[in-house]
């Protein structure tokens, strides 16, 4: 199958086909992806709290983006490949933003993404004229964290409903591909949407983004006590690998596994 493109993605939004996004973070799960038919994989930087333990993502470095990406490029023959610029990886001057998100292309991305609104436009317009595809993320951005309060919905006071509108327009009018709504009041995002030309990827920001976005961890339920409104588990992932495991546990207690089948006698490697 042909290779997931911006133009591609961006198309979808005219031709109302939904947008399917993934986070992932390894070669294994890339090929899962890339087989069942996700438009877009996203090295996020919630690979602080999946993958690092963390209690969020300003700690996630540049190094530890660009070495999952690689990870994912491995594994990935047709979706769009997004990795995350990091907190401080494009925050200080044009020429940092530029050399990070080029990294991040030289290690397997097809695009970056970076949270932040009018205040980052020519930010953007800086690395898209490099010729390196971006993706906007407004709303709850997980890297302002402290800025905003905590982990709060965004969209809810007439000023910040203006001002969300206002971020995306100036991110649109700044050549960005699409823009992830994160946290955002679903009245809001379907403003946000119908006022921009380019898709809106939600999380937690309703029905009517073009597209939705999900942490693989939680769509998989691997951790089962990690349970907000916004995310919908589509399989028992921690109690089936729990099970897996202790199978795996009891057969060789037992001296079940590895049976004959699992095990090479002296004919088979003669053979070879
Ligand atoms: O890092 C991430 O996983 C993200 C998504 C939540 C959009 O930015």
């Amino acid at each position: 199958m042909a290779k997931t493109t911006i133009h591609k993605i961006m198309a979808k939004k005219s031709q109302n086909e939904k947008i399917c996004m993934i986070t992932c973070y390894d070669a294994t799960f890339a090929k899962i992806l890339d087989k069942a038919g996700v438009d877009m994989v996203l090295v996020g930087d919630s690979l602080g709290t999946v993958i690092k333990g963390e209690d969020g993502t300003v700690n996630v470095t540049l190094d530890e983006i660009t070495y999952h990406t690689r990870a994912v490029a491995r594994g990935i023959e047709r979706a769009l490949i997004v990795a995350d610029l990091p907190f401080l990886s494009y925050h200080t001057s044009d020429g940092q933003a530029i050399e990070s998100a080029g990294k991040l292309i030289q290690a397997g991305a097809n695009c970056v993404k970076l949270e932040g609104g009018e205040f980052l436009a020519n930010r953007v317009k800086q690395i898209v004229s490099f010729g390196i595809p971006v993706m906007g993320h407004l709303g709850l951005m997980p890297q302002s964290v402290n800025a905003l309060g905590g982990y709060v919905i965004q969209g809810k006071t007439r000023d910040q409903k203006e001002k969300l509108v206002k971020d995306a327009l100036a991110l649109q009018d700044a050549g960005v591909f699409a823009i992830v709504l994160e946290g955002v009041q679903s009245d809001v995002a379907r403003e946000i949407t119908a006022q921009v030309c380019v898709p809106t990827i939600g999380i937690g920001a309703g029905p009517s983004c073009d597209g939705q976005v999900l942490v693989l961890y939680d769509l998989l339920g691997l951790d089962p006590e990690f349970k907000p409104k916004f995310v919908k588990q589509f399989a028992n992932g921690a109690a089936d690998v729990t099970g897996a495991c202790q199978n795996y546990m009891v057969e060789v207690k037992k001296g079940l596994f590895p049976s004959r089948d699992h095990s090479f006698s002296a004919p088979e490697i003669s053979v070879n």
